[in-house]
């Protein structure tokens, strides 16, 4: 065996036996550094006749290249090693969640604004939705509250850090989404309006501060406050089933008049009276009455041609009032053990 030949088969055992990128990289060191086998050959070329020294410099030159090929070669194959090994630590195994968890579902918060859309859609009223982040003249203004009324106090606002003080906020209610329809479409107008809105309220069994309303506005010529009642009455039977029915109560809310609190029958004692209904066999659900005339003025339409009545109520309070769940904090909540019922 010459020399060379010693070199390369010392050089493919070397590589051979290295297991790791790491190793490859010490082995390539010890075969073409400055203390190789290799190098020194290559120092022994002084001693030798031109010739000789071309001939066995020539060999040497191959040899190197042979052996930086053997290098790439061993390098490549244990990089494929390790990145196979590396993905198979990674991967996640999903089987096991997949097969205990069963598929997902939808919120009851937005099932039950689903089969309100769909109560309404029925009944011949389209939807439609608004922003949550509005401006002061829909919120408040354009329903007929101006600036520093003391109903703005009826509503604890979430104002943003945007343009001049209090004059961007998040929704207190979806009402101003009626103004938004009436600017878009020219009467007649019957539409549903959920989406979530913003209070704050200090959270409790009744009450959460990110909540859900749904708004309907009916806009035609010669609307009663008998439409306005039936409406209603329609609506709560469809939803709640034909034992639950609706009653309206005088209110006040600045953008109806007359304006109405409508009630249905406690879902929890059927009406015979309950501590949830504090006795009474009923409930509050929402508020309602005929469109101000302030308001049709605010969006340009003729309160002499045109009228019609609102309303608004809490989904979230409806899913409550359904599903009897004791506290609202668990819609917020994402307890599995609570969404898994529903
Ligand atoms: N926006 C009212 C609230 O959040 C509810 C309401 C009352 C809506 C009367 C209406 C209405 O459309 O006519 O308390």
């Amino acid at each position: 065996m010459t020399e060379v030949e010693g070199i390369l088969a010392t050089a493919a055992a070397l590589l051979a036996g290295a297991t790791t990128v790491e190793e490859v990289q010490a082995a390539a060191t010890e075969l073409l550094g400055k203390k190789s086998a290799l190098t020194a050959a290559h120092r022994g070329l002084a001693g030798l006749d031109p010739d000789g020294r071309r001939e066995v410099g020539r060999e040497l030159q191959e040899a190197k290249a042979r052996i930086e090929e053997l290098i790439g070669a061993r390098r490549s194959a244990l990089e494929a090693v390790e990145r196979a090994a590396r993905l198979d630590r990674d991967r996640l195994d999903l089987t096991e969640a997949r097969g205990k968890r069963g598929p997902g579902h939808l919120h009851l918060v937005q099932r039950t604004r689903d089969e309100l859309e769909d109560v309404f859609v029925g009944m011949g009223f389209v939807v439609a939705e608004g922003p949550e982040v509005e401006t002061d003249w829909y919120n408040f203004e354009a329903l007929n509250i101006p600036p520093a009324h003391p109903a703005r106090g009826m509503w604890d606002t979430l104002y943003l850090e945007f343009g001049d003080p209090e004059t961007i906020l998040l929704r207190t209610h979806t009402s101003p989404v009626q103004i938004r329809v009436m600017e878009g479409q020219a009467p007649p107008i019957y539409a549903v309006m959920p989406g979530r809105c913003y209070r704050r309220d200090t959270p409790d069994a009744r009450h959460i501060p990110i909540f859900h309303q749904i708004e309907g506005l009916v806009i035609d010529r010669g609307i009663s406050f008998a439409e306005l009642a039936g409406t209603i009455e329609a609506f709560t039977t469809s939803y709640f089933g034909p034992d639950i029915h609706s009653r309206l109560r005088p209110a006040f809310f600045p953008f109806t008049e007359p304006s109405a609190e409508f009630e249905i029958t406690c879902t929890i004692c059927k009406g015979s009276g309950c501590r949830t209904c504090s006795q009474t066999g009923w409930i509050e659900l929402g508020g309602c009455g005929m469109v101000d005339p302030a308001v049709l003025d605010a969006v340009g339409l003729d309160a002499e041609e045109w009228s019609g009545f609102a309303f608004g109520f809490g989904i979230d309070r409806c899913a409550q009032m359904r599903h009897e769940i004791p506290d609202m904090r668990i819609l917020l909540e994402n307890d599995v053990r609570f969404l898994r019922q529903l």
